[in-house]
């Protein structure tokens, strides 16, 4: 399947489950066909009690697809058109692609694991973790 999803916007991708409930499941993400970049890291966050939203902050370059492979994992994010959204990621299969510019706020069920393919290594200079200086961009 190639990428046909709008790299302007953030977006839900619905990936393919192969499989049934009698022997479970297995999703795949395979770069540069149903994730639209080349993948360069992989990170995943766990354990986040369930009244601490993290996030607070946009990338410059960075692009993402997250995932909640156990758990549910809300997210709030915020374009820098100003447009204010929410996603809710609750099932391994649902994937969130995040453009560059984009604002989050995350907020996790007790098990949540989230799982994020990124499109750069990480770089403490590509984040915006001011709001202001967010909203404050051309
Ligand atoms: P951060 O991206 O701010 O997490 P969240 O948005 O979930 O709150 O990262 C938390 C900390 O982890 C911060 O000190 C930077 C560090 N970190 C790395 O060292 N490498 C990475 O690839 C990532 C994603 C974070």
């Amino acid at each position: 399947m190639e990428a046909a999803i709008s790299q302007t916007k953030p977006c839900l991708l619905s990936l393919p489950s192969i499989g049934d409930s009698a022997v479970g499941y297995i999703t795949v993400s395979e770069a540069s066909k149903n994730i639209p970049f080349e993948v360069k890291r992989v990170y995943w966050t766990y354990y986040t009690p369930q009244n601490v939203i993290r996030g607070f902050h946009a990338h410059k370059a960075l692009q993402q697809v997250i995932f909640a492979v156990s758990g549910s994992i809300k997210f709030t994010v915020e374009t820098s058109a100003g447009n204010r959204e929410e996603f809710l990621l609750d099932a391994p299969n649902k994937g969130l692609y995040l453009p560059p510019f984009t604002w989050r706020e995350i907020q996790f069920s007790h098990n949540a694991v989230l799982l994020c393919l990124a499109s750069e290594h990480y770089d403490e200079n590509d984040y915006i973790r001011n709001y202001d200086d967010f909203k404050s961009l051309d």
